[in-house]
């Protein structure tokens, strides 16, 4: 695992923006796996201000709450949208959807496509408890895309973007930790002091599925851009960057 430490998010979403777009430019990146949250809000900026040209790049993304239509302002199908979609040519772009009225067989239909569209890099955020895509604390390193109960914790953090806590969904579908591990690179940005105890958890601590995010210590390209605030209970031996 790779860790690089950085003043500010923006200047992480810069490095991951680059190593983004190398990677298009290349031709090496064909599909994008991506993410949504707070976290990547500068990183699509910095997309969005580019003038790369992804018309021939695919994108899919992680999760989807359960029971939000697409134009529901608190899907994650409208934030991809806003932050993204809207303004870049991408080939395609797929998320799960959150209202298909028989859910397991949205499950099998998402991982079908994550089958025909291997990651080349996905882009992750981090729970404060560790959580990766919606795969809480507890989830099986095994599982493949699969409806999820949201934690009280991770109801809670979400709120903020809800009206009434009761409108948080219960229930997402979300790529699960074999589907995210099958992406070829992953670049994990993490900022800000509510995330330490869990990337302290992910790097040092032991591989369990109590600390999801500690199955990336087995992935064999691992990119952790985080800020001094997310990094600051790491032990020292990070490399340091800008
Ligand atoms: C989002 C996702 C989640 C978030 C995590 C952090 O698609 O899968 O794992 O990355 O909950 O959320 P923020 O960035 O809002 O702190």
């Amino acid at each position: 695992m790779e860790i690089l430490t950085f003043k500010s998010d923006k200047d992480a979403a810069q490095k991951a923006f680059e190593i983004v777009r190398d990677g298009v430019v290349s031709g090496r990146v064909s599909t994008l796996g991506l993410a949504t949250g707070g976290t990547p809000v500068e990183f699509y900026k910095k997309m969005r201000e580019s003038n790369l040209d992804v018309s021939s790049i695919s994108t899919v993304n992680l999760d989807e709450y359960v029971g939000l239509e697409k134009n529901d302002p608190n899907s994650y199908h409208y934030y991809m949208e806003k932050e993204l979609f809207s303004h870049m040519n991408f080939k395609e772009s797929f998320l799960p959807n959150g209202m298909a009225k028989d859910l397991e067989a949205e499950c099998r239909r998402y991982e079908k496509i994550l089958k025909n569209h291997a990651v080349d890099i996905q882009i992750l955020g981090i729970g404060a408890n560790g959580h990766i895509g919606f795969n809480e604390p507890g989830t099986s390193f095994d599982a493949e895309t699969h409806i999820v109960e949201l934690t009280e914790s991770t109801r809670e953090a979400n709120k903020r973007y809800f009206e009434k806590e009761e409108d948080v969904p219960k229930y997402a579908i979300s790529m699960g930790i074999k589907s995210i591990l099958a992406a070829k690179k992953i670049i994990l940005l993490a900022f800000g002091r509510s995330k330490a105890e869990a990337i302290k958890e992910m790097v040092e601590g032991a591989i369990d599925p109590s600390c999801p995010a500690s199955i990336l210590q087995k992935h064999p390209n691992v990119t952790v851009l985080a800020d001094e605030e997310a990094a600051v209970l790491l032990k020292e031996g990070i490399t340091s960057d800008r």
